[in-house]
């Protein structure tokens, strides 16, 4: 199976988010990556509603929104309102995870849960069934263009067992510091999904950078 490729807007040029959409549209990606900050959750401000409304209406993928927030449930409806395929809360970021994760499903996305790479995978045993996604960071969650965290691909290996040990469909995604060579570990480890700005946004060509990654 080609893992499903998420490009994330966040190393896009902000100036010219319109053809760098383009671009994401006529390419193999399969989603769109978005990263939303509150500078409370993580050290960074990104983008909010106002201006993801347009990139909703300029965008053809589904929308993989990945909310570095607290109290991400305060934003379930202006999620629900983008369209959004996938809504990727924080595990640290929620007090009463299940009940977030029913609030998704009630609102008609898919619901899954980010891990920070302080966090252990053993902590989402009793969550793996009620997900359609566990997102494992493999950066400090803030940032484009950090260092990949090498212990990420033991993380992607110990996830895939729990799904096998309990019979989740889960899928996993990964985060932070992918390119083609740790693209290709991590799919070998296991993982459905793959997240990449910096790799995709920093190539020659960014349209062939996604087909790379795609055939990993
Ligand atoms: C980091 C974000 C990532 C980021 C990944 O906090 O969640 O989605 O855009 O960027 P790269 O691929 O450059 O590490
Ligand atoms: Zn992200």
């Amino acid at each position: 199976m080609k893992p499903i490729i998420s490009p994330s807007i966040l190393s896009a040029n902000f100036a010219h988010l319109a053809k760098d959409l383009e671009m994401i549209n006529r390419s193999e990606a399969d989603w769109v990556h978005i990263d939303i900050m509150d500078g409370v959750f993580v050290p960074n401000i990104s983008f909010g509603f106002p201006v993801l409304k347009y990139v909703a209406e300029l965008t053809n993928k589904p929308l993989d929104v990945h909310l570095m927030i607290v109290h991400p449930e305060k934003f379930i409806p202006e999620v629900k309102a983008l369209g959004a395929h996938v809504m990727n809360v924080h595990f640290e970021a929620c007090v009463h995870l299940h009940r977030v994760i029913q609030q998704i499903r009630e609102a008609g996305m898919e619901p899954a849960v980010t891990i920070n790479p302080a966090t252990p995978v053993s902590f989402l045993k009793d969550i793996i069934r009620d997900v359609y996604m566990v997102l494992v960071m493999s950066v400090n969650p803030g940032f484009g263009g950090q260092k990949f965290i090498e212990h990420s691909v033991e993380k992607v290996k110990e996830l895939r067992e729990l799904i096998e040990q309990t019979g989740s469909k889960a899928l996993i995604e990964v985060d932070g510091g992918v390119n083609i060579e740790t693209g290709a570990r991590l799919k070998a480890a296991g993982a459905d999904v793959l997240v990449a700005g910096n790799a995709i946004f920093s190539a020659e060509s960014p349209e062939a950078m996604i087909s790379e990654l795609k055939r990993r």
